[in-house]
């Protein structure tokens, strides 16, 4: 299988890449990616030296003529997109590129493939345009999207668009949503990676509101086996939930986290909420159990364990991906909420 990913340079897109290449000694993988502050060419760099394997393109999906080129000169068997801008509290701050990116940049993708005829089109969505839920229940496929926010309300475009290119043209697009991941390269700006850089360092870790949210934690590795399944089992047309069966409330991640590295919950300072913060997220998944034999292989303790291995082993990536344009979101963000 030959594929083009885009955002392969982020988190997810990272932790996909290289598991894909490690899983199936026949699979290449073409990466594009535009490097934002969130997307790190070192990530990948030591698989640049086999090119018959992996290759990195340096672009934007808004790029029409370099997506067209890149479609119809290759032979692609699919289209994996992870490219998007990612984090709530940028959205907030400014959701311009945002509807650039997630809205527009997925629709030039679609929009290309659909006239390269590409075989399959995964586009990763997520668990957030659902909204938020109360004290019980679950989203399913069928729960209407409700976003809340300027990030989720992007992603809702591209997966309604996603839809709308299946129904259309017969585009073989399928959808992931999948609740929040956490693992190793997460840029340290959402909360797993920003309070174990905080605690190290006896710097205040940040809870927003009564700190009583709660999320669906999974492991990267698992969601990106979700999306695997997605595109070698799953249906055109078809949207899948993935999670990973560990909610949590936010104050008592945290202070996992603080036990797991020895440091004082003195540490611990509430800050004004985020506008819109949904209350509660919680997937039923059983849809990706049935159809595409999905079962989260991680619990939530196993998993941060191996993440603060991670960052531990890795300080000079940490380091790194610190640079200017990350302090400068960081500092304005948390200066106004304390
Ligand atoms: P990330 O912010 O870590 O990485 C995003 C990557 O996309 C970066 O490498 C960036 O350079 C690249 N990118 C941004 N704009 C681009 C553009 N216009 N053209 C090409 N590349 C561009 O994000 P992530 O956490 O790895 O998330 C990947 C995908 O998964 C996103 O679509 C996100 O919405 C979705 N998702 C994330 C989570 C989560 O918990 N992180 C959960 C569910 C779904
Ligand atoms: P985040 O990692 O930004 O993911 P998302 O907003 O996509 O769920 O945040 C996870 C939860 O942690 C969310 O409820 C907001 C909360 N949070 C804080 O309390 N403090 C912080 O500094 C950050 C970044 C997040």
């Amino acid at each position: 299988m030959k594929l083009l990913v885009t955002g392969g340079c982020g988190f997810i897109g990272t932790n996909f890449i290289r598991l894909m290449l490690d899983k199936h000694p026949d699979w290449s993988i073409v990466n594009l990616d535009k490097l934002t502050y969130a997307g790190n060419r070192l990530n990948l760099m030591d698989l640049e030296e086999n090119e018959e394997r992996y290759e990195f393109v340096h672009g934007d999906i808004c790029d029409r003529s370099l997506v067209m080129d890149l479609l119809s000169g290759n032979y692609f068997d699919a289209v994996v997109n992870f490219a998007a801008e990612s984090h709530v509290d940028r959205s907030i701050n400014d959701p311009s590129p945002f509807v650039t990116t997630n809205i527009q940049g997925a629709q030039n993708l679609m929009e290309c493939a659909r006239q390269s005829k590409i075989g399959r089109f995964v586009h990763v969505s997520t668990d957030e345009v659902y909204g938020s839920l109360g004290k019980s229940g679950k989203f399913v496929e069928t729960t209407p999207l409700a976003p809340n926010s300027p990030y989720s309300a992007s992603k809702a475009g591209a997966d309604l668009m996603a839809r709308a290119y299946f129904e259309t043209y017969d585009f073989p697009v399928l959808v992931t949503r999948c609740s929040n991941n956490y693992g190793p390269y997460q840029f340290p700006e959402k909360l797993i990676p920003l309070m174990f850089i905080n605690a190290k360092s006896d710097k205040s870790l940040p809870v927003y509101g009564d700190g009583m949210n709660v999320r669906d934690w999974i492991y990267v590795d698992d969601h990106c086996v979700g999306v695997e399944l997605t595109l070698t089992k799953g249906r055109e047309g078809q949207a899948y939930n993935f999670g990973g069966d560990a909610e949590e409330t936010n104050i008592n991640v945290i202070k996992t986290l603080l036990s797991a590295v020895g440091k004082p919950e003195s540490l611990i300072t509430y800050v004004t909420d985020r506008p819109g913060h949904d209350k509660r997220y919680a997937m039923d998944f059983s849809l990706a159990e049935r159809e595409l034999g999905f079962a989260p292989s991680v619990d939530f303790k196993t998993g941060l364990e191996k993440t603060i291995k991670w960052y531990e082993a890795n300080a000079t990536w940490l380091e790194q991906v610190q640079s200017g344009e990350y302090r400068t979101f960081m500092d304005t963000w948390y200066e106004e909420r304390t």
